[in-house]
């Protein structure tokens, strides 16, 4: 349903629209030159020393899965606080997820999380920096290094976030990056590959484009590979975005700040940090928590009501070690993870929310709340 103030609304300015048409008026529609710009583009922003273009987020962790080549069966860890993504590609690849509990301020894993998760079968680890708060890279990867395990960074939420002074997605021995509508540059659908292992990138290239070989003949191809292509019309709105993600992050990070300001009174919402010890934020989402003891039937209260207002707002995220789809396997003891994720609420976030519509979605925000108190306190009686 479309909300009048939605959760999330790509940035599409003219010069967006003049480069993909630019493109439209080519020939050359796909694997062209603005393929290659992009994922130049993306090595010069990020600071990697290869990226390879897809067309989404999912693809390039399945692809960074792919390449790393585990043993069957092999323990990957990741947060079971996370996007539906990690999991699937886990499962496809026939690998067994183990989930690490996160902080319950951060809502992110950490050193200490991800090593209580640890068992001799680990083979790997997928850290992700989740709504765009960078994670402890520095002690993850020391971790990682110490019981000798590969690193997958998922920095999908993540691009343009630092671990001091080092762009999230740059840190594992492979990484992704995520361009669905709702990220902080769009290329409709789309996501990209990092790596800086040369063999790495180059089986990543292949099987992104059906297992074909770039340096053997157009049709001949050397493993089953895949159809992951990203359009050049994606990369060329791509292109136009990331020109101004510096400005962009700038003015998510103030409209996290306004929202901290106009939800500062209202003692039951805890908000999320604006710094972090380990560097710079790329603002994805903004996501408030209910204080305890307040629960899921006040979160889904506010969301009902906010929704009677035409405001969307988002329940991220339904733990993954709870999905259906693990339904036969052992399920973990995960309590932080299962409280936060009663009460999250992401509110309405996106480049051109007006300073009105961010006092309306506070106010409803607060109405709302009001409302399930006093209707609470009414049922005690
Ligand atoms: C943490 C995380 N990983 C992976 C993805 C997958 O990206 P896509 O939706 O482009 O497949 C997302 C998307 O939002 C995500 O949030």
């Amino acid at each position: 349903m479309k909300h009048r103030i939605p959760l999330a609304k790509p940035e599409i300015l003219q010069q967006d629209r003049d480069a993909v048409l630019e493109v439209l008026n080519t020939s050359q529609l796909s694997m062209g030159a603005r393929l290659a710009n992009f994922e130049e583009a993306i090595c010069a922003y990020t600071g990697s020393k290869f990226a390879v273009a897809v067309n989404s987020g999912t693809s390039a962790l399945h692809l960074c899965l792919r390449v790393l080549a585990l043993p069957e069966n092999s323990e990957v860890i990741l947060p079971s606080f996370t996007f539906a993504a990690p999991l699937n590609v886990l499962l496809q690849e026939k690998l067994h997820p183990v989930f690490a509990e996160i902080d319950p301020v951060t809502l992110n894993v950490t050193a200490e999380t991800i090593a209580a998760a640890f068992t001799p079968r680990t083979k790997a680890l997928i850290a992700v920096h989740t709504f765009g708060r960078p994670l402890d890279m520095q002690s993850i990867r020391e971790l990682a290094q110490e019981r000798n395990i590969l690193v997958v960074e998922d920095a999908c939420e993540a691009l343009g976030a630092k671990v001091h002074n080092q762009m999230a997605g740059t840190f594992g021995e492979v990484g992704a990056l995520a361009f669905y509508p709702n990220k902080q540059i769009t290329t409709g659908e789309g996501g990209i590959f990092l790596t800086s292992n040369t063999q790495l990138a180059e089986r990543a290239r292949r099987l992104r484009n059906q297992g074909r070989d770039p340096s053997f003949g157009a049709l001949q191809h050397v493993e089953a590979g895949y159809s992951y292509r990203l359009s050049d019309i994606n990369c060329a709105l791509g292109l136009s975005q990331l020109r101004r993600l510096e400005e962009t992050l700038q003015r998510r990070h103030s409209i996290a700040r306004l929202y901290d300001e106009k939800l500062a009174c209202i003692p039951q919402i805890a908000r999320p940090p604006l710094t972090s010890p380990y560097g710079r934020i790329s603002c994805f989402a903004y996501v408030v928590q209910l204080a305890p003891p307040l629960g899921a039937d006040c979160r889904d209260w506010i969301c009902n009501a906010m929704e009677r207002h035409s405001i969307g707002t988002g329940k991220y995220f339904a733990p993954l070690h709870l999905q259906p789809v693990l339904k036969n396997s052992v399920r973990p003891q995960l309590p932080v993870t299962e409280s936060a994720a009663n009460r999250v609420i992401a509110l309405p976030f996106f480049n051109q929310i007006t300073d009105a519509e961010m006092e309306e979605v506070c106010a409803a925000l607060a109405a709302s709340l009001a409302g399930f108190t006093a209707g609470f306190s009414r049922r005690k009686q």
